[in-house]
């Protein structure tokens, strides 16, 4: 990673974006799905309103997204919480040429995405926009290569079978035209119950 004769550690990260695989991903039949325009995008979804993960095809994808879940929120974050709920759950579907632009997600601690089809190699990548707040003037240093302690934008390879977790206020998308056929994803929002903390010096 780094080329420095020191130790190197990366303080107060942005946040932590984490890897799952499903070891043994279904071919879920959507057929009969409605989807609907998606704001800002040439993407479309299902409603948000409900909670799609809720309906029996998905059971064991639903089982297999809250073991990742509970990995993140204990093992990662390492959170206090009594309990967690997937309050929101939606099927994306990008056709060739798909965009989603970069956007967060409110009322929710975590977020995910799951890709029920999507092609490594071609499929559009997810990306991460690092959190910025300029409110002065900034000094801006031209980079021989990004590192990183630079880089403001990251991609991840969206593929058949993976998901990734993330906080929800981490502003995401795919802003690159998706390739390679129809992209398909299933988003949620995680929240907390029980965190018992109300203030904060
Ligand atoms: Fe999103």
């Amino acid at each position: 990673m780094s080329r420095s004769t020191g130790e190197v550690r990366p303080i107060f990260p942005a946040g932590a974006v984490v890897r799952y695989q499903n070891p043994a991903p279904e071919d879920i039949a959507l057929d009969d799905l409605e989807f609907f325009p998606n704001m800002a995008s040439g993407t479309e979804s299902t409603s948000q309103e409900r909670n799609i993960l809720d309906e029996g095809r998905f059971a064991s994808l639903a089982s297999f997204l809250r073991d990742c879940i509970k990995d993140y929120l204990d093992n990662v974050y390492c959170y206090q919480y009594e309990k967690f709920e997937i309050i929101h759950s939606w099927v994306n579907r990008a056709p060739e040429g798909g965009y989603q632009r970069m956007h967060y997600h409110g009322n929710s601690v975590v977020s995910g995405a799951y890709y029920l089809k999507a092609d490594a190699t071609q499929s559009a990548p997810l990306m991460f926009d690092k959190p910025e707040l300029n409110t002065q003037p900034y000094i801006a240093i031209a980079t021989r290569e990004q590192t990183l302690f630079t880089a403001n934008r990251i991609a991840y390879p969206s593929s058949t079978g993976t998901a990734y977790l993330f906080p929800s206020h981490l502003r995401h998308g795919y802003e690159a035209p998706n390739r390679g056929g129809e992209r398909i994803s299933l988003a949620f929002n995680v929240m907390l119950g029980g965190i018992g903390l109300f203030y904060k010096l």
